[in-house]
């Protein structure tokens, strides 16, 4: 994603079957505002904005993923930017299956299809087809996008593919998710006067406000007053805290019993993520390939995200007692993966196809796009083996 931002009154209108959908989410959420009393932490809307079966972002049928918003989508991810991509990952994914003896991938949250038939091709190149490809996806309304995608781009390894209603408890193999973790429910927590309240959601007319309260619990307490403290916050400062990635992470790498697990997404160490320059958090919300910050704005039709506090996701998968394989920026996972030879593979008088490609490359890889916002943090389990894209500027001591 590549956020510009724009004022929410300047985006383009759904139409009305979108808008009755939105409406019909709202009334559903101001219910459940009204049954909590009045008020629901920020992470229990985000949750119902992108998840409510039928009529969140991704619980509902909205096109998401995409390159331009002619087509109805909103933003772009790496596997939807260019095949190189997903070519690229193959290689330290066939070596992590070497590493491990395993035949298997999970992928969560496929989005299109794009990096399965990516993958499944890329690993079969270099010898290294797997056996089994889970698809773990909280959408399930996008499972038929992602079978339509496998089947006509990886028709001979689509057999291969299956989809699982939940994680399972134990697997053996490698498991990767790209840009999962940004989407999962955030808490917000705003610094007004030296106090911090959290920031939670409550009905205004027919739409919603915020509406901070004082942060009650010790332990929220003591997460802040530490940031606080390392960042040296010391004016109003807005931010969020990831307990839901934290979660998922601690799930994924109890059920890793062998291999590795690669997570890809843009963020930061937590000592850059609570800078005191930060002071307006992260959260950004995505329609039609504009980005703005208000999520109170057509709820299940925009994406909501925030970037990833990786020092927090490191700590989560190594309280499992999972090694932490490698931490490092996109653009130099990629190099160090050999993309620039992936390229060299397409014939450079060949214009047509290789002038995107080479396109694409630079945006993969360019400090201004996402080369480095965006972070590749793998942990393993079981193998006694480092990963050559981690090979240098490895950066796990910045967690
Ligand atoms: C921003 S999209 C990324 C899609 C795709 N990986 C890509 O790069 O194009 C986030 C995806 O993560 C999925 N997701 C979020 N939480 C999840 C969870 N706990 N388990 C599995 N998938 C999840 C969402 O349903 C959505 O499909």
């Amino acid at each position: 994603m590549n956020p510009k931002a724009h004022q929410p009154d300047s985006l383009p209108a759904p139409g009305p079957g979108a808008l009755a959908q939105s409406e019909a989410l709202a009334a559903q959420i101001r219910a459940q505002i009204a049954a909590a009393g009045g008020w629901l932490p920020f992470d229990r809307y985000m949750e119902q904005a992108l998840y409510a079966p039928g009529l969140g972002y991704y619980g509902g049928g909205s096109v998401k993923f995409g390159r331009r918003p002619e087509d109805g989508s909103d933003f772009v991810t790496a596997p939807e930017l260019s095949p190189l991509f997903a070519a690229t990952l193959a290689r330290p994914v066939a070596q992590a299956l070497e590493a491990s003896g395993t035949r298997h991938v999970m992928e969560f949250g496929a989005g299109t299809g794009k990096l399965a038939a990516g993958l499944l091709n890329g690993l079969q190149a270099l010898g290294a087809s797997v056996d089994s490809y889970s698809i773990v996806d909280l959408s399930g309304e996008l499972r038929e996008r992602q079978r339509a995608t496998i089947e006509a781009e990886a028709p001979e390894l689509a057999a291969r593919v299956r989809w699982l209603d939940a994680l399972p408890t134990q697997f053996e193999g490698v498991a990767i998710g790209n840009e999962v973790l940004d989407a999962m429910p955030v808490r917000l927590f705003a610094r007004a006067d030296g106090n911090w309240n959290e920031r939670g959601v409550k009905s205004e007319g027919e739409g919603f406000a915020f509406d901070d309260r004082p942060v009650t619990s010790p332990q929220d307490a003591a997460f802040l007053a530490s940031v606080e403290q390392e960042g040296q916050l010391d004016g109003d400062y807005l931010t969020e805290t990831h307990d839901a990635a934290r979660a998922f992470t601690r799930t994924v790498c109890t059920m890793l019993t062998r291999g590795a697990a690669l997570l890809i997404d843009y963020g930061f160490p937590r000592h850059e993520y609570y800078h005191a320059q930060r002071a307006g958090g992260t959260l950004m919300c995505h329609y039609r390939h504009r980005a703005h910050v208000d999520p109170f704005v057509y709820p299940g039709l925009q994406d909501i995200t925030s970037h990833v506090e990786f020092t927090g996701i490191a700590e989560a998968g190594v309280e499992t007692g999972a090694d932490l394989l490698g931490y490092t920026s996109q653009a130099r996972f990629l190099l160090n993966a050999g993309i620039t030879e992936v390229l060299g593979e397409i014939d450079p008088t060949d214009i047509a196809r290789y002038l995107p490609a080479a396109n694409a490359v630079q945006k993969l890889l360019s400090e201004a796009e996402m080369g480095e916002l965006f972070k590749v943090i793998a942990f393993s389990r079981g193998i006694d083996a480092t990963l050559d894209a981690f090979a240098s500027g490895d950066r796990s001591h910045t967690l």
